[in-house]
């Protein structure tokens, strides 16, 4: 008795010294804070006892702020995925720790990632919908040696920055690069883009231009655009005055595209024979209805269409709506990137027995594949990036919706900017 109390005693101080290691170094090339980190975690290496009931999943998202659909539209697609296929795996519950950054706050993300690793002990660091988060927290993912699946963050240079990195998203490049072949094949050559001015904004411009202007394409105009609160009527003006053929959009998915589509229909872009070509993010299935009839006619490339036909995408449909009620309003490719993390983990977990073993963990992520609601997708074990297909939509009314109406399609597609 005596004995473990004393052994429990010396892995709380551990664990607490751990906690102070980590918070007080950002470098994770110091060993004796890899040491306390591992430590902390109060397992032999990286293994989870065999006995430990649950499956700890942390999930950091914003939940809250401008960013408030990303964390529940992550949660949604966490939920669609254990009501269809149960809470158990390997015979263990799947217990997930929900946390808010209020973000974009990456100080923010980074506390909560070493919460959860230390105090909580979680099995898996999840989530993550802003880049800026996704960084602060690879550090942590490393020195604790978690796993960390994200669910959006899609800066290409994000997997790089730890060994632990998974992405189940997307990355910019991979979707905007297929947009300057369709718009020089569709009688576009002048185009001005437009920007959030930050990894995801700077990695779509210099994707789609790369494309673009190799096959004969002009960029006229390269505006960049704040990440928080972006006021767009000047730049949309400086749009107009240039006379593009179109505008290439990216901006985060939520309030800016509904934003972005208001000042480019009230100052009449459209009348003025300006096209837009966007990746997916503007034309968000989750806030098309509340953009409108100004988005019909839009084209964006993307891997996730709410339209998507496949019987896969049917069963997620049915599962978002039963885990998530109407009221949490349409499932969207954050909801999808979620759901097919969670495939992810399950196969993970169903292959080591229940067990956890980080490196062992990555070695079964890395050959990860699955039929997903948005198509095949598979894990490129060399860059831990999501290959997927990329599809050409345009944004038209179905009955009384809108929809992104898949026309066309590039398979197998792997992140081009690594
Ligand atoms: C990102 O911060 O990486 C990000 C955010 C929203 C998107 C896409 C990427 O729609």
């Amino acid at each position: 008795m005596l004995h473990t109390a004393a052994l429990r005693a010396a892995a709380t101080a551990a664990a607490l010294f751990g906690a102070l290691a980590l918070m007080a170094c950002d470098k994770k090339s110091d060993p004796a804070n890899q040491a306390a980190a591992g430590n902390a975690r109060d397992k032999p290496g990286t293994d989870t006892p065999a006995s430990s009931p649950t499956i700890k999943i942390g999930l950091i998202a914003s939940f809250s702020g401008p960013f408030a659909d990303m964390g529940k539209q992550m949660q949604g697609g966490v939920k669609a995925y254990l009501q269809e296929h149960g809470e158990t795996v390997a015979g263990k519950k799947i217990e997930l720790l929900i946390r808010d950054t209020t973000g974009p706050v990456p100080e923010v993300a980074k506390r909560l990632a070493q919460e959860l690793v230390v105090r909580d002990k979680v099995d898996f660091l999840v989530g993550f919908g802003l880049t800026p988060e996704a960084l602060a927290v690879a550090p942590v993912a490393t020195e604790a040696k978690t796993p960390m699946i994200i669910m959006n963050a899609a800066t290409s240079i994000i997997t790089t920055k730890s060994p632990y990195i998974v992405r189940m998203s997307m990355t910019l490049p991979q979707v905007a690069s297929p947009m300057g072949d369709w718009a020089i094949k569709n009688g576009i050559k002048k185009v001005a883009t437009l920007v959030a001015d930050y990894g995801p904004g700077i990695d779509a411009e210099a994707a789609f231009k790369k494309t673009f202007t190799a096959a004969g394409g002009e960029v006229i105009e390269a505006i960049r655009v704040p990440l928080k609160n972006p006021e767009f009527s000047a730049f949309v003006q400086k749009i107009k005055d240039a006379h593009p053929d179109a505008v290439f959009v990216f901006v985060p998915a939520g309030e800016q595209p509904i934003a972005f589509m208001k000042s480019f229909h009230e100052r009449g872009l459209a009348e003025a024979g300006i096209k837009i070509i966007a990746t997916g993010d503007l034309t968000d299935d989750h806030t098309l209805q509340t953009i409108g009839d100004p988005a019909i006619g839009v084209v964006t490339t993307f891997h996730y269409s709410l339209a998507h036909d496949s019987p896969e995408n049917a069963a997620f449909l049915k599962a978002y709506l039963a885990a998530n009620g109407a009221e949490a309003g349409p499932a969207n490719f954050m909801s999808v990137a979620a759901y097919d993390g969670m495939a992810a983990i399950f196969d993970v977990e169903r292959k080591l027995n229940g067990a956890m073993d980080a490196d062992k963990a990555l070695a079964i992520l890395k050959g990860f594949t699955a039929q997903s609601p948005r198509g095949p997708i598979s894990i490129d074990p060399e860059t831990r990036d999501i290959v997927q297909t990329v599809y050409v939509r345009r944004v038209d009314k179905v009955g009384t919706e809108l929809r992104n109406v898949e026309l066309s399609q590039f398979a197998n597609v792997k992140d081009p900017g690594k």
